[in-house]
């Protein structure tokens, strides 16, 4: 298939979705809802910004499928689903942080990040003008500039992680990090996972470790990476989910792997 046409279009799209992100975060911000937990919030912005790009879609593809962040999953005709977050880094943007982006992917098969090839990944971060773009066998980009993961230095890795919403998991975050914390130069929790990712895939992390992403978090920035020459997994043998996620090069990959799995 030739996935030129769709990348187009989701870069088209994640364009005027970030175009319209940051003017609503200049106008001011009002959180809409709170989602799983108390620090789970929804601004009008998320749910603004994911009706426009559910609507671009829609009118263009109207055989494809959606799975969205905020307004849920719609099965298509034609075997594609497109893998929505309208605004990944949601806290950092109600906070007026402006490291948060639009993430949209485009998946062949069942809408299900354990059985799905993505075709498509586009990461857009409005505030600075980035878009993170990815065609399955064809590379990952960032404008003219071809990605492609590094391995660390000898002062160690870069690393990225993050913490669920929910306060019963962040103990079990934490003792994981510290077992991967001697591979570590440095850790970054910075607030956006399709950008961690897209970071990855960039060499501007050396990898990323972080338990409890849903599918739209990971969708597009796990094509990135795998773009790049890095190796992006879930559970031992599964692809990246919700219980776990380990992107890098794949020489650190496996470093990693052993510390997050082996909890002695
Ligand atoms: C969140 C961000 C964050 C990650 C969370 C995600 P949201 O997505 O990607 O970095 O740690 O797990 O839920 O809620 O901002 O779209
Ligand atoms: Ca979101």
């Amino acid at each position: 298939m030739d996935t030129r046409e769709l990348a187009d279009l989701a870069i088209d799209i994640a364009r005027e979705a970030g175009e319209l992100a940051r003017r609503r975060r200049g106008e001011g911000v009002a959180i809409a809802a709170t989602k799983s937990a108390l620090a789970d919030i929804v601004t009008e912005a998320d749910r603004e910004v994911e009706l426009l790009i559910r609507d671009r879609i829609a009118t263009a593809r109207p055989d494809d499928g959606f799975l969205g962040e905020e307004s849920g999953a719609e099965r298509g005709a034609s075997g594609l689903t497109w893998v929505v977050d309208p605004i990944d880094g949601t806290v950092n943007y109600a906070y007026g942080i402006p490291h948060y982006a639009v993430s949209i992917a485009v998946v062949e098969g069942e809408p299900d990040p354990q059985a799905w090839d993505a075709l498509v990944g586009v990461v857009y971060s409005p505030a600075v003008d980035e878009l993170f773009q990815a065609r399955a066998g064809e590379g990952a980009w960032l404008a003219a500039h071809r990605l492609q993961v590094l391995e660390p230095t000898d002062a160690g890795a870069l690393l990225a992680t993050g913490f669920g919403y929910d306060p019963a998991t962040h103990a079990g975050d934490l003792a994981r990090l510290g077992r991967i914390m001697p591979v570590a130069r440095d850790i970054r929790r910075a607030g956006a996972a399709s950008l961690d990712l897209a970071y990855v895939a960039a060499g501007r992390l050396d990898g990323y470790v972080e338990r409890g992403l849903q599918p739209w978090d990971h969708a597009a920035g796990a094509l990135l990476v795998r773009e790049a020459g890095g190796e992006v997994t879930g559970m031992p043998g599964e692809r990246p989910g919700r219980t776990m996620t380990i992107a890098a090069s794949p020489a650190l990959h496996s470093r990693l792997a052993e510390r997050v799995f082996h909890e002695s």
